[in-house]
């Protein structure tokens, strides 16, 4: 049984929310989810900048709204305006660390800078909010890793049955006995 799934997509840039340059994160994001889910979904998107409060602002509404699933991009590394990963730790009831760490591991097989990215996830009443670095080819290296993953968390937390396209991402599900 597979139901409609609403999925946040949430650019966290000061420079693109402002208009200086097109925002590429959110539609590498939407493109991603359009490969990669075979069940039905529809996007809540958000351009925003780095204020922490607009940013925690966002994620709740967004979780209020229905959305099962937030992924922001961009605000995770380690200059002063990047706040994406505290704001996200402030508005969930708890952590998932498991998502920043495998991101980050399979990142750093690609770049060194995978290090400087403190990119975290956690669950927000039944969204599953998961950070990735704000550039765009870090979306598909940062969520191949962690997806197989995103259903069955969405199931735990009382979320719709999301499907995937099996040549692309094989969700993990323990078999029911
Ligand atoms: N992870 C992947 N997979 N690919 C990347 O290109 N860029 C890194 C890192 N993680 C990168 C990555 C860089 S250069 C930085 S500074 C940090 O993410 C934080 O990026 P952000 O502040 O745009 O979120």
């Amino acid at each position: 049984m597979s139901s409609h799934a609403r999925i946040g997509i949430v650019t966290v840039s000061d420079r693109a929310s402002r208009g200086e340059y097109e925002d590429r994160g959110g539609p590498a994001i939407s493109g991603y989810l359009n490969e990669v889910l075979s069940s039905a979904w529809e996007p809540v998107a958000r351009v925003i900048s780095d204020e922490r409060t607009l940013i925690e602002t966002t994620l709740r509404e967004l979780a209020a709204d229905g959305c099962c699933l937030i992924i922001t991009t961009g605000g995770t590394g380690p200059a002063p305006r990047d706040v994406t990963p505290e704001a996200t730790e402030a508005v969930c009831d708890r952590m998932m660390p498991g998502f920043g760490e495998l991101m980050r591991k399979v990142s750093l097989e690609k770049v060194a800078t995978a290090i400087l990215s403190r990119q975290t996830a956690g669950i927000l009443g039944g969204s599953l909010i998961v950070n990735l670095p704000g550039q765009p080819k870090a979306i598909g290296e940062c969520l191949d890793a962690v997806f197989p993953a995103i259903p069955y968390c969405i199931d735990l937390v009382g979320g719709p049955f999301i499907e995937t396209n099996a040549d692309r991402i094989i969700a993990f599900r323990p078999k029911k006995n």
